[in-house]
Formats: C-alpha cells, structure tokens, sequence
C-alpha cells in the first residue's frame, strides 16, 4: 500500500516510488538496475496506455515532451529520458530520429541494417549515445546528461541489450554493449550516467 502519490510516496516497506515515463520494458530493466534505492514505476504501473508523440527535434524537447505530459494529465512528478546514437560520418544521425531511423514501425534490426550500410565502406566509425533526462519536481524541471563515447562496429556481435547495442563499441572495451552484461553496460553507459546524475540530485534535493 502506497501513502501519497507523490514522485518520492512512501509505501510500507519504506521503498519510495518513482515515476519513469517509459512503456520499454528494456529501459525500466535497466534502470531498475541502477536505482536500487527507489521502487522505479513504468507508465503501464500508473494505467497510462498512451503512446505520447515524441516530435520535438532535440532530445531535451522530446524528454521534455514525455515528462510534462505524465505530470500535466496524472498530476504526479516523473521523470522521462530520450536517448539518440550519433554518428560523426553522418552528421550527428541518427541522433534524435534514431528509434525510427529506418522508418515508422521499424525493428531494432532494421535499423542497425540500415547504420551498417551507411556505413559501408567509411572509415571514420566514430560515435556516441547521447541521453537527456527531464525531471519535474515540486513544479521544477531539472535536465540531466549522460554520453559514452565509441565506434560503430562492422558486423554485429552479441545477443544482449537491445537497440544498436550489437554494432556499438564503447572506447577502451572489447566487448560490444551486446556483449556485455547489463551490470557492465550501466556502469559506463549513456543512460546509466545521466541516471547518475539524477540519483545524485534526488539525494540532495528530494
Ligand atoms: P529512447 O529515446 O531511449 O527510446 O531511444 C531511442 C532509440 O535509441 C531506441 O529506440 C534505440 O534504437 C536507441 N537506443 C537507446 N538506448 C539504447 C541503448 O542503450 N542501446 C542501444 N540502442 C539504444
């Protein structure tokens, strides 16, 4: 039983609840992983069934998007991340468009398709996952960043994780995300940084 409805409600056995404003049931593994402290709730927890329309074309607009959109029509604090891989051969893409790269209804795999044939022939592989998390407080709005830096492999190694995470190489490891165990992937990766930066200011001023 939960007392309050707030982002920070305290239940019985004294595990305060979270808010994240996702229905990916990958990202709500993950950072149920980092943030041990927090009962981390996903919308479906909170009987939010919609799919909120992420068009902003940054992705502090669009995880701005999703967190005002949980607080104006549930009235509870939340927060909300959006997440990009950019790629320096193409000019910083898929970037914010990297969830449909390939198209509207696209799979994981289509999309690393298509990165790997852009990507063909091109020497210079670099990039990096870019994640920005909003966070609505009190009726403040924090943002938070997290980014790892790497290369776009060649082929595809790994079964692990999801998204790009088989072709994405993070600088001075071997393993590709896909290859690594979650543990691994959150201590030095995009989300599990920026989520970092949000633990320590929930510490502080929550
Ligand atoms: P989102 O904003 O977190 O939904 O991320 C947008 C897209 O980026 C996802 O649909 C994935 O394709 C990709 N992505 C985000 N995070 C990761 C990750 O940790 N590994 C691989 N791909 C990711």
């Amino acid at each position: 039983m939960t007392v309050g409805c707030s982002l920070l409600s305290v239940d019985l056995n004294k595990m305060k609840k979270l808010v994240f404003a996702t229905h990916n049931v990958h990202k709500l593994e993950e950072l149920r992983a980092i943030i041990k402290n927090f009962d981390i709730v996903g919308l479906t927890d909170i009987n939010c069934h919609e799919e909120i329309v992420e068009d902003a074309d940054t992705l502090d607009g669009n995880a701005k998007i999703k967190a005002d959109f949980v607080t104006n029509n549930f009235h509870i604090d939340c927060f909300a991340d959006d997440t990009g891989l950019e790629v320096d051969a193409l000019d910083g893409a898929p970037g914010v468009y990297s969830a449909r790269y390939a198209g509207e209804g696209c799979s994981y795999q289509d999309n690393v398709n298509k990165l790997l044939e852009a990507l063909e022939g091109v020497e210079n592989r670099r990039a990096r996952f870019r994640t920005v998390i909003a966070l609505n407080l009190n009726g403040e709005q924090h943002f938070f960043e997290g980014k790892v830096e790497g290369v776009i492999t060649k082929e595809q190694h790994g079964e692990k994780g999801f998204g790009y995470d088989p072709i994405f190489l993070p600088d001075g490891f071997d393993q590709t995300f896909a290859e690594m165990s979650m543990e691994v992937k959150n201590e030095i990766s995009h989300r599990g940084r920026a989520t970092k930066k949000l633990i320590e200011f929930l510490i502080h001023n929550a």
